[in-house]
């Protein structure tokens, strides 16, 4: 592909509330704390972010409340180059809120949706031209699930690939899952999976992320493979699955080689993880290239 690739996210945008922390408070007890920041954030925005910076074509489809996060949020898109046009502000709602506490530079994050909630199949026929004019559509669980099913449905017709990072994971339609390309799940969402989703449906689909134990994922024919992932300086995983599946579908889309696209990813997602904030430490294209030179 001699253009740059086009991305469409179908997802969500939160503004990220972040206390770093030594201790960790049990049920009915007050720390104190050492820092707090807001960031952009929202797993569908991060994935944007992630795959705008590293060259693709962003279309980002998703909504924000009427208040003064929404109005910074949209803007960032700007500020990246991505377009905000299918961002719909919702009048009397409040942008969706991640609360993420990070400690021993790992984090624990609690969503409350807000206008995420009103992304709906109603609305999404509005921006159809849009979602149909890319090369592959992103996808992730914190929007509902009528409106990730009413996507697939949608792009299954029109013959364009869908990913979709099913987290925060949560029960997936077998329509679902027989219409999408692949699913990028990490180890607990994986097991999840396995639990309620006959293994014939997803065999050859499923690209598992396992953090410093690289990325598992199963050929067509039944052979398991596992890339492994590059050494980072660990200050905040936040985003790093984000990373990886914006870097991953930036790829896949111009290349159409899942092996190739998987390197990339992990050498962007281990870029990721050196800042603090889910779109901080998001690298550029040649950030990864000179990252992919160390192996
Ligand atoms: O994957 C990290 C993201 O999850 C955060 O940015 C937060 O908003 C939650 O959606």
């Amino acid at each position: 592909m001699k253009r740059n690739p086009r991305v469409c996210v179908v997802g969500s945008i939160n503004m990220d509330m972040v206390t770093t922390t030594d201790k960790i408070p049990a049920q009915g007890e007050t720390v104190m704390g050492e820092s707090f920041t807001t960031y952009p954030g929202g797993k569908g925005a991060n994935q944007a972010v992630a795959a705008a910076r590293l060259g693709a074509d962003v279309v980002m489809v998703g909504a924000v409340g009427e208040d003064a996060f929404g109005k910074s949020l949209k803007e960032r898109f700007r500020e990246e180059g991505a377009n905000d046009e299918a961002i719909t502000t919702v009048p009397y709602e409040s942008t969706g809120v991640a609360t993420i506490i990070i400690s021993d530079g790992d984090n624990r994050i609690i969503v409350a949706p807000g206008a995420n909630k009103y992304i709906t199949p109603e609305r999404l026929k509005e921006k159809e031209d849009i979602i149909l004019s890319s090369d592959i559509i992103l996808m992730q669980f914190e929007i509902p699930m009528e409106a990730v099913a009413h996507t697939v449905d949608l792009a299954y017709k029109h013959d364009i690939p869908v990913v979709i990072n099913p987290a925060p994971f949560t029960d997936i339609p077998e329509s679902v899952i027989k219409k999408v390309t692949f699913l990028t799940p990490n180890e607990l969402e994986l097991s999840e999976m396995e639990q309620s989703i006959d293994a014939s449906l997803i065999k050859g689909k499923i690209i598992e992320t396992r953090g410093e134990q690289g990325v598992a994922f199963m050929l067509t024919n039944g052979e398991k493979k596992t890339i492994p992932s590059f050494p980072a300086q660990v200050k905040d995983t936040t985003g790093a699955g984000d990373t990886f599946n914006g870097a991953f579908v930036t790829e896949y889309a111009k290349e159409k080689d899942i092996e190739k696209a998987i390197q990339f990813a992990n050498a962007a997602a281990s870029l990721s993880v050196e800042k603090i904030g889910a779109q901080g430490g998001m690298p550029e294209r040649e950030a990864v290239v000179k990252r992919m030179e160390i192996k």
